[in-house]
């Protein structure tokens, strides 16, 4: 597929995300020669750096964030002599003329052809409507511009219709990229092959022989030097409304007629449903279904006391005959004691205990995907313990190890989404209306923590979390399944 030249427009160009995902995802791009002939990617940022500077900036940025066994001279000079800085305030109007003058000259496209233009929002998201403004009266906004948007957009479901009303006043849906990292990870993908592609599971994959689904991200980091961002959000807005959900959505969602093509909106009309069918949890239902935790150094990492939760622990029910009465129990929190995302899919336990004289135990079936590290699956059956005399059960596995099965990089989910974006297909970002319904389910618990005044219950660092999380499940007789590897 020949793509056309592409305008890829960094605004906060010279921000963490830019620095540590975006061009390292741009980069692995152009070692593959993926990148369009023709493509420039402009940074745009308040710094006082010009194109050198911003090529030395990006330059110490990608030895430190790409691969070692992935960085070599040509793509490096290939890619920084792509690049270019714009110093501008988004806030204020001086300095557009520059952009406007800087993308309208391109003497190698002829005159009426333009480039694609790619203008990705790596700012807060009170910024994405005055800067969709700002190009439009430039008239930067042609039918082959795309606009990408960064998480979090909005912070309830009020702010986030008026982010999505400012930007759809300028460019039209099929033209708004909203992204979710979480959709461009490999073993995320891989789930939807392993439900769509196999015929096993989806005869058990429903309340009749499902018990129970845990969905956890679990992360050593702490905020590091994104307090600013992280205090005013929380774990259940940075963590729980988009990442969290959207693989809920993925665990729980009918088949779609088809995954890739053309239909593009079959997988997000699949989700979207899900996502409308979550039981609300409202007044004392939050009190009972969801746990805040706080690491107890937060307030000293931060600089100051703070009330916002770095953990959150909620039992969640899908209410359609699929998933009747079956919990969907998701955990995330920061500063814990391994960085591990996995969905669990805890089945039943048989019908009827067919070996009574045997000793060992029973555990039931479990179908571990492990999303990071290391990703792979693993299902978890009972066998027979080998050797003479009586049964006697035991547990095993089967195991996949995706590095071991494949013998290739899975790539970062910012490359593969990037060039989704150049390439103009949406499947793997979020719509509107599934952004809309993610927030229409959350916002009912943040106002319940707030109307309560639910403090968060501390947790150490390095640990499993709170112990409140634990007799969450305990109360239905139930654990969270720890440490998969
Ligand atoms: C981001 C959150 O969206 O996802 C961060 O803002 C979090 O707080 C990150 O650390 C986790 O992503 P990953 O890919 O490292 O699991």
């Amino acid at each position: 597929l020949v793509l056309p030249p592409c305008d890829f427009t960094v605004f906060g160009g010279t921000g963490d995300l830019a620095l540590r995902k975006l061009l390292p995802g741009l980069y692995e791009q152009e070692r593959r020669r993926q990148l369009p002939a023709g493509t420039r990617i402009i940074g745009v940022s308040r710094s006082p750096l010009d194109d050198a500077g911003y090529r030395d900036l990006v330059t110490r940025a990608l030895f430190e964030h790409v691969a070692e066994d992935h960085l070599e001279a040509g793509a490096l000079h290939r890619l920084t002599a792509r690049l270019h800085h714009l110093t501008l305030d988004v806030g204020s109007a001086e300095g557009w003329d520059r952009l406007h003058g800087l993308l309208k000259d391109r003497p190698d496209r002829p005159a009426g052809e333009e480039a694609t233009r790619i203008h990705y929002l790596a700012v807060a998201s009170g910024l994405f409507g005055p800067i969709c403004d700002r190009l439009d009266d430039l008239g930067l906004v042609t039918p082959q511009c795309r606009v990408v948007l960064e998480k979090p957009i909005g912070a309830d479901l009020a702010s986030s219709r008026q982010v999505n009303d400012a930007v759809g006043r300028v460019f039209e849906e099929r033209q708004i990229f909203r992204i979710d990292h979480y959709l461009g990870k490999e073993s995320v993908q891989n789930l939807l092959v392993t439900r769509f592609a196999n015929v096993f599971l989806e005869p058990i994959w429903n309340s009749r022989w499902v018990d129970h689904v845990q969905i956890t991200v679990a992360e050593t980091l702490g905020v590091g030097d994104r307090g600013g961002y992280y205090d005013q959000a929380g774990a259940l807005r940075d963590m729980v409304q988009n990442h969290l959900l959207q693989l809920l959505c993925l665990v729980a969602m009918e088949p779609p007629s088809y995954v890739g093509g053309d239909a593009h909106d079959a997988v997000r009309d699949e989700k979207l449903k899900v996502l409308r069918a979550l039981a609300p949890l409202t007044g004392d239902d939050v009190d009972r279904a969801t746990v805040r935790g706080q690491y107890t150094t937060y307030g000293t990492e931060l600089g100051h006391p703070s009330t916002t939760e770095t953990f959150v622990a909620l039992r969640a029910e899908v209410q359609n005959w699929r998933w009747s009465g079956v919990p969907f129990y998701l955990r995330t929190g920061k500063r814990l004691a391994r960085q591990e995302s996995t969905i669990e899919v805890v089945f039943k336990e048989p019908p009827h205990a067919m070996f009574p004289d045997s000793e060992g135990v029973t555990t039931p079936n479990r179908l571990t995907i492990r999303m990071q590290p290391d990703e792979g699956m693993q299902l978890h059956l009972t066998a027979k313990h080998p050797g003479p005399g009586g049964i006697r059960l035991h547990p095993a596995s089967l195991d996949l190890s995706w590095a071991e099965a494949f013998d290739e990089r899975s790539p970062e989910p910012y490359e593969r989404l990037l060039r989704d974006v150049m390439r103009g297909v949406p499947t793997l970002f979020m719509r509107r209306d599934e952004v809309e319904a993610a927030w229409g389910w959350v916002e009912p618990i943040l106002a319940r923590w707030h109307e309560a005044g639910v403090e968060p219950v501390r947790y150490h660092p390095g640990t499993e979390g709170p112990a409140a999380a634990e007799r969450l499940l305990a109360r239905d007789g139930r654990t969270w399944q720890e440490g998969t590897r």
